[in-house]
């Protein structure tokens, strides 16, 4: 399966998501990160720590990824139409990060429009993440609109912890802390892989 992490704002858990779903992923089969973000954010992540999956940036990916059952591609941030096209074009399923708040919602919509152009059907959902606890609802505020406007959201929810931002210094997914919520920071991404894979 080929997986792509696309979103057209910057900070919104594109890394962070594309990371977690591909350990994940590598429980199950073997699997490849693609670090198509010119920061190469993941790429240094790994170098800071140790990530249990193999990344590789574009050029080392296109060889490798004969090899691998599992390949998850993170992008840059802005992305132009074209650029787009290429990352999304041959990939069975679209992630798209989005965090609850009307600025990334404006953002999400006009992506959802540049997807629509293309002359090839996309198969996207959407990905809240960032979610603020209860008794906050601009979670279930941001999903209410996201489904009234007819658009495919992931039942799964990536909640706001800062053990996400503690294992991206520390170079590992957030399970391979010892922190007391990172267990349930992983929860939320295994739920996550397992709603992609059912
Ligand atoms: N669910 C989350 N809760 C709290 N912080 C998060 C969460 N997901 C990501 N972050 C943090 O937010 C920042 C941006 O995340 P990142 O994945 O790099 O976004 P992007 O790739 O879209 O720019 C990073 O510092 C990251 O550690
Ligand atoms: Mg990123």
């Amino acid at each position: 399966m080929i997986i792509t992490v696309a979103a057209s704002k910057g900070g919104v858990g594109k890394s962070t998501t594309a990371l977690h779903l591909a350990n994940y992923l590598q429980t199950k089969a073997d699997t490849l990160l693609i670090d198509g973000d010119v920061n190469r954010c993941v790429l240094e992540w790994g170098k800071r720590g140790s990530l249990p999956f193999k990344v590789a940036d574009e050029v080392e990916g296109v060889e490798l990824a004969k090899i691998y059952e599992h390949i998850v591609i993170d992008t840059p941030t802005h992305p132009d139409e074209n650029d787009l096209k290429v990352m999304v074009r041959g990939c069975d399923l679209l992630v798209i990060p989005m965090t609850p708040d009307a600025m990334a919602i404006a953002a999400t919509f006009n992506f959802i429009n540049v997807l629509n152009k293309f002359r090839f059907k996309v198969n996207y959902r959407i990905l809240l993440t960032m979610i603020p606890p209860r008794p906050n609802r601009v979670g279930d505020d941001a999903r209410k609109t996201l489904l009234s406007a007819g658009l495919p959201v992931f039942k799964t929810g990536i909640r706001r912890l800062s053990v996400f931002q503690n294992a991206a210094l520390a170079g590992v997914p957030v399970n391979m802390l010892k922190e007391s919520y990172a267990q349930i920071a992983w929860r939320c991404y295994v739920e996550l892989g397992k709603e992609i894979l059912q």
